[in-house]
């Protein structure tokens, strides 16, 4: 959570600082700030709450800032309430933390992440003859860089090295020191960083999207490494202050992708961009009818001798792993394990070397599935990532690692992501399948083949947004919507439920169909909206009764079924029918009304649909 963002150049920052923080706006958005320095001057700190748009008003665009050289943040909310003394920048100096205009201040600081053991630092500090304007952690973090600087008179490297090693929890840190115009001090511990060049000026940014505009290049700073940057220059330390090298790495999206391109949001526009998310990370998988998973270092002989899977994931991609589950058992015999990742790493689950631990995450940063992965791979397991951010620590930490092709997500609410974990998991499934023996060479073919056709499907689906738009207009005045079904049909209960609460603030519920009566379905009442998904055959009936009970109840019923299943409409009130497919492969084409259907109504309800409230794209705090 929260976004930060660094420039020095020969450019003015204030413009370029709040056009990052724009685009990072995703990982918070309860209130933001910035600390521009001209030269040998003051820095000068601009806060606001709220949205973005408030900071930059105040700042007329960011142009009312002299100097070019400076830090921005937006924050989302982990200590102390989103208020005005609360946003970042802090400073070290003694001032009310809410006012606009030059500080008189050693050092000025954005964080992103905890400081587990803040309170105690504080109390030091306190005991030291410092004082505090606000209730966060990250005061205290820049007042304890200060207190060791002045204190041994070291520099702003050591000083930070020296915090580093006595603070507890996860930081990415943007510093400035007022001694050392022009440079800008970095470090991070578990939460995401990464630093750009050009000839002449240098970035720092939580994300690739906030700075891919100016530059191309970047490194990835590790973790408890701090770097020490100036324009088109960055040198590297590892705690003990000795100097590493990086490699440059140079990012290959197109820079469009992190834009809306004519759509009314980012959510819709990413809906869109499923068909295409699917086939690349298909493509990169299999070619003809076979699979290749070497580039990730997952050879025939390691699946052969695997014996059970646990999946570890939080939200949308916990979803993913129930879907998986189905094909994992079904597909390769392999008994599997769904576990959320902030309950995994608190268990003590017996683990062999033989078990393979997925960790599924579009973020790599998840601080809970990050957690999971250290844990499972001290428990001995070996350890596969799927993630789509290339470099994350989740991708650099596992011991495998696949990479989704979705291209940057920006909404809150994962779509395109999902869909290609989704292909990740049935190529896992399918290879474990093969290397087991349990699928013949011509079943994996055909498999593939199939996979194939989704992208059209999804297209096909896509097309008819329409009428998911005119029945989203119906409920938008919904109090309670349950999403039920049985085996993958309540994998993807769960995640059409998901959807729906975290952007209309509906409350709903993803229900096991079959396990309603024994409790829940005293909830229905007159017109209480449930959606049934009906993509299984051999579980159709069973759900589609369910259903009816709920109808005898007083409820209204939605039915997601098969293009051809057109007796539902003696059920339900209104029918909605997808592509046929291999009964495995229809959570990637069922999914896509239910995205609809959450996307739909919270349109119409007039919600922020990309920044949903209290929410923020990636968690990395626990
Ligand atoms: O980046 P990750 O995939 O690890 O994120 C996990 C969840 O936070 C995420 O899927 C969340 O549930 C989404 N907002 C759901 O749309």
């Amino acid at each position: 959570m929260c976004g930060i963002v660094g420039y020095t150049g020969k450019r003015r920052a204030g413009p370029i600082l709040l056009d990052g923080l724009s685009r990072l706006e995703y990982r918070g958005y309860d209130s933001a700030g910035m600390a521009v320095r001209d030269g040998n001057k003051l820095a000068e700190v601009v806060k606001a709450t709220g949205k973005l748009i408030h900071l930059a008003d105040k700042t007329d665009q960011g142009r009312a800032l002299e100097g070019t050289c400076g830090i921005g943040h937006t924050r989302w909310a982990t200590h102390g309430d989103p208020s005005l003394v609360n946003a970042h920048p802090h400073v070290s100096g003694n001032c009310t933390g809410s006012a606009s205009g030059p500080v008189e201040s050693e050092v000025v600081g954005v964080h992103n992440g905890i400081i587990e053991n803040y309170a105690e630092l504080k109390e030091k500090l306190l005991r030291h003859g410092y004082t505090f304007y606000s209730d966060t952690d990250t005061e205290v973090l820049v007042k304890l860089v200060d207190y060791y600087y002045n204190k041994y008179k070291i520099g702003p490297v050591d000083a930070i090295t020296r915090t580093m090693v006595r603070v507890r929890g996860s930081y990415a840190l943007g510093l400035m020191f007022q001694d050392y115009p022009g440079e800008i001090f970095a470090a991070r511990k578990d939460s995401p960083l990464i630093i750009g060049t050009e000839e002449d000026a240098s970035y720092l940014a939580s994300d690739v999207p906030a700075i891919l505009k100016y530059t191309r290049d970047v490194y990835y700073i590790e973790n408890l490494q701090v770097a020490r940057i100036s324009p088109g220059h960055v040198s590297f330390y590892d705690l003990n202050g000795d100097e590493r090298s990086l490699p440059l790495t140079t990012i290959t999206w197109d820079a469009s992708a992190a834009e809306k391109e004519g759509y009314e949001h980012f959510m819709l526009k990413e809906i869109h961009e499923q068909p295409e998310a699917v086939q690349n990370t298909l493509n990169s998988l299999a070619a003809e009818d076979e699979i290749h998973l070497e580039e990730a270092g997952i050879t025939q002989e390691f699946l052969a001798g695997l014996r059970e899977v646990d999946i570890v994931a939080c939200g949308s991609a916990w979803h993913v792993g129930m879907a998986a589950r189905v094909l994992l058992e079904d597909l390769a015999g392999v008994p599997t394990r769904v576990e959320l990742a902030s309950e995994y790493r608190y268990r003590s689950i017996p683990t062999q070397d033989d078990t393979l631990v997925v960790i599924i995450s579009q973020s790599g940063e998840t601080a809970d599935s990050l957690a999971a992965l250290r844990a499972a791979k001290e428990r001995g397991a070996a350890t596969l990532a799927v993630v789509n951010v290339v470099g994350s620590s989740i991708a650099r930490e596992a011991d495998h690692v696949i990479y989704t092709k979705a291209g940057p997500e920006i909404a809150v609410a994962t779509t395109k992501a999902y869909s290609a974990q989704l292909i990740v998991l049935y190529i896992l499934a399918i290879a474990l399948g093969a290397a087991k023996g349990r699928i013949t060479s011509e079943q994996k073919a055909g498999y593939i083949r199939e996979l194939r056709t989704i992208p059209d499907k999804i297209r096909r689906i896509l097309e008819e947004k329409e009428r998911l738009q005119w029945f989203s207009s119906k409920i938008v005045n919904a109090h309670d919507i349950f999403f039920i079904g049985r085996g993958l049909d309540y994998a993807m209960s769960l995640e059409g439920s998901l959807k729906m609460k975290e952007i209309s603030y509906i409350h709903s519920e993803a229900y096991a169909a079959g396990e309603l009566k024994h409790g829940t379905i005293s909830l229905i009442e007159n017109n209480t909206l449930v959606v049934g998904l009906l993509t299984q055959s051999a579980l159709y009936e069973k759900t589609l009764s369910n259903m009816t009970e709920c109808k005898a109840r007083g409820a209204y019923l939605m039915g997601i079924t098969p293009n051809g299943n057109f007796q539902v409409e003696d059920s339900v009130n209104f029918a909605l029918y997808i592509p046929r497919t291999d009964e495995h492969f229809f959570p990637s084409l069922a999914v896509i009304p239910l995205q609809l259907l959450a996307y739909y109504t919270s349109v119409n309800r007039g919600l922020d649909v990309d920044k949903p409230r209290n929410l923020a794209k990636s968690v990395t705090v626990e």
